[in-house]
C-alpha cells in the first residue's frame, strides 16, 4: 500500500476533502457553496467560513467512507494552509489539525497554487517533469517551470487581474450570475469570437514576455456595453461573450507555449478553475499538437478546486511530525514568487 493521505482544501467557498493512495484518487469530495454566495454576486469571507464550519466534519467523513478506510489507517494529514481567505483557511487548517492530533498522524501543510499544479501529477494524467505548467484561476494567473515538483519555478504571472477574476467580472457586465465561467462558456458557444475585437493584453513583458495583464480587456468589455446600452447589449450577450472569452483565452495559450518553446520541455499543463474552460483546454490541446509536446489536461473536477489537489502537493512536502505541528497557522497571501510550502 502506497502512502494514505487524508487531504482538506477551504480556502475559499468549496469545502473539500479526499484520500489519496499514492498517485491514485480512493475519494475526492466537493461541497460547494457557489450556490450561496450568488445572491451576492461573489463570496463573501465570512459566509465562507461559517458554512465551512458547519460542513467540514461531514466532508471529511464522507471522503473516509467513500475511500472505505478509518482515520487510523491513514499515514498523513494534509490540509491547504495558503493563500485564500483566512477565515476560511483557519477552518480546514483547525480541522487537520486536531485530527492529526488526535489520530496521532504527521500533518502536511500545502500551498494551494502548489496543489493546482500537481493535480496533474495525479493518475490517470500521471505527467512527469520536466513540464510549463500553466495555472489560471480566480485568485492567479501564472506560469511555472516545473523540474520538481517539489519546487516549482515562477516563469510569469499577472501583474493585475488573474484570468478567472476578469471572466467572473465579464460574467458580470453580461447579466451572468456568480460563478461566472461556466456561465460565460456557455453562452459563448452561441455567438462569434471575432464579432468585438477586445485588447490582448500585454504582448511582451516581463522576464522572457512572459507576465500577463487582464485589466485591459474587461474595461473594454465595459465600454463596449455602455456604447451597445442595454438594448444592443441583450442583442449581442453570446458575441460578446464569445470574443471576451477568446481575448481571455490566446494570452494563456501563446504564452504556455512560448514558456515551452523558450525551456524546451517535452510537456506543458493546465490548471486552476479556468482550466476547465472547454476552449482553452481545446486551444492548448491543439497548439501543443502542433509542436508535437505532450499535454496534460486533468479532469474539470481536478482544475477547480477540490482536495485531492491538496494530497498530490502533499507527495512533495515535508510532513510535520506529531505533536509538532500544533503551532503551525493559516496565512491568508503566499511569499511572493514560490508556491511549495
Ligand atoms: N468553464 C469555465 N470557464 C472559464 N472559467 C471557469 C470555468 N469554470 C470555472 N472557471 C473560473 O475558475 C475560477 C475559480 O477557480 P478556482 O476554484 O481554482 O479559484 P480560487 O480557488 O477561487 O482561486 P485561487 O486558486 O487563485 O486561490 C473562477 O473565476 C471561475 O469563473
Ligand atoms: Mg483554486
Amino acid at each position: 500500500m502506497g502512502d494514505l493521505v487524508l487531504a482538506i482544501e477551504t480556502s475559499c467557498d468549496e469545502t473539500a476533502a479526499a484520500v489519496v493512495e499514492g498517485r491514485a484518487i480512493r475519494s475526492n469530495v466537493v461541497a460547494s457553496q457557489a450556490q450561496l454566495h450568488s445572491v451576492y454576486g461573489g463570496v463573501v469571507p465570512e459566509v465562507a467560513a461559517r458554512h465551512h464550519l458547519t460542513t467540514v466534519n461531514a466532508v471529511v467523513d464522507r471522503a473516509l467512507d467513500d475511500a472505505g478506510v478509518g482515520l487510523d489507517q491513514v499515514d498523513r494529514i494534509a490540509v491547504t494552509r495558503r493563500p485564500g481567505l483566512i477565515g476560511a483557511l483557519l477552518v480546514g487548517v483547525a480541522t487537520a489539525k486536531a485530527l492529526a492530533y488526535a489520530a496521532g498522524k504527521p500533518l502536511v501543510m500545502v500551498d494551494h497554487l502548489h496543489g493546482h499544479v500537481a493535480a496533474c501529477w495525479l493518475e490517470p494524467v500521471a505527467l512527469d517533469p520536466p513540464f510549463v505548467a500553466l495555472t489560471a484561476s480566480g485568485g492567479h494567473t501564472r506560469l511555472d517551470l516545473v523540474d520538481d515538483y517539489a519546487a516549482p519555478q515562477l516563469l510569469g504571472q499577472t501583474i493585475d487581474d488573474a484570468a478567472g477574476e476578469a471572466i467572473d467580472k465579464g460574467a458580470r457586465l453580461l447579466g451572468i450570475p456568480y460563478p461566472g465561467g461556466p456561465g460565460l462558456e456557455a453562452l459563448a458557444r452561441e455567438g462569434d469570437a471575432t464579432a468585438f475585437e477586445f485588447p490582448v493584453g500585454l504582448r511582451s513583458r516581463g522576464p522572457g514576455g512572459l507576465d500577463f495583464s487582464y485589466a485591459g480587456v474587461k474595461t473594454a468589455l465595459l465600454y463596449a456595453t455602455r456604447e451597445l446600452g442595454e438594448n444592443g447589449v441583450a442583442e449581442r450577450r453570446a458575441d460578446l461573450a464569445a470574443s471576451y472569452q477568446q481575448a481571455i483565452v490566446r494570452p494563456l495559450v501563446d504564452r504556455l507555449m512560448r514558456a515551452a518553446d523558450d525551456s524546451g520541455v517535452p510537456a506543458v499543463s493546465i490548471g486552476g478553475g479556468v482550466a476547465a474552460n472547454g476552449l482553452l483546454r481545446a486551444q492548448v490541446e491543439g497548439a501543443a499538437a502542433e509542436r508535437g509536446l505532450r499535454v496534460a489536461i486533468p479532469d474539470r473536477a481536478l482544475c477547480t478546486d477540490n482536495a485531492a489537489m491538496i494530497a498530490a502537493a502533499a507527495a512533495f512536502t515535508l510532513s510535520i511530525p506529531w505533536p509538532d505541528f500544533v503551532g503551525e497557522d493559516a496565512m491568508a497571501t503566499a511569499p511572493p514568487g514560490g508556491i511549495a510550502a
